[in-house]
């Protein structure tokens, strides 16, 4: 492997956790149906220790949490721009319209964790010693949870869509109903979806 680039990783991945804090504090300030708030406000509390179980690699790597790279700015600004499109939904002043914004920026960061998240368990797969422990434990903590916030998330996205086209939505969506854990079965709950309507 390349040690470098597991380092990119490392601090792509820290920094899109930050940005995830604040996309869903700010994608909180938008949703409307209690459920999805009760949501999002289980994911920003995972999301933060999320950062701490980075964190807790940095020092296994004995690398800087702050430590600066090119992407890593794009990461952050990235992130940021999700937040400014949620504050702008809000301000437009029409609440259906900002909750549909915010879960849509929820499943466009969701996705990039997701990536993120994936490619550190298969470095941790390779790599030993104290390094490899600490990703492991990591990865252990934190990769169900991920694919929760995102294939749940990308239900809720579809479900209010439907909704607001006026078609029968099934809500709290399939995904989460079913407690979806794999794309497997992430695809199998919105094909059942015609039956929980
Ligand atoms: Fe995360």
């Amino acid at each position: 492997m390349q040690a470098t680039q597991v380092e990119e990783l490392l601090l792509q991945a820290l920094e899109h956790e930050r940005g995830g804090v604040m996309v869903y504090e700010t994608a909180l300030e938008c949703a409307v149906n209690d459920e999805l708030k009760e949501e999002f406000s289980k994911y920003l509390d995972e999301t933060h220790s999320h950062v701490k179980h980075l964190e807790s690699v940095f020092e296994a790597f004995d690398l800087d949490i702050e430590q600066a790279s090119p992407v890593r700015a794009i990461v952050h600004d990235l992130g940021m721009s999700l937040v400014e499109a949620m504050k702008s939904a809000l301000l437009a002043g029409d609440a259906a319209a900002a909750e549909l914004v915010a879960c849509e920026c929820v499943v466009l960061a969701e996705t990039k964790d997701h990536l993120n998240w994936t490619l550190l368990a298969a470095c941790a797969d390779k790599l030993t010693g104290a390094q490899g422990k600490a990703l492991k434990a990591a990865v252990e903590a934190v990769e169900d949870q991920e694919d929760e916030h995102l294939y749940h998330s990308k239900g809720w996205c579809r479900e209010l869509w439907m909704k607001a086209l006026g078609m029968k939505a099934v809500l709290p969506p399939p995904e989460e109903r079913k407690h979806v854990k794999t794309a497997i079965g992430a695809a199998r709950a919105e094909q059942q979806r015609g039956e929980m309507r």
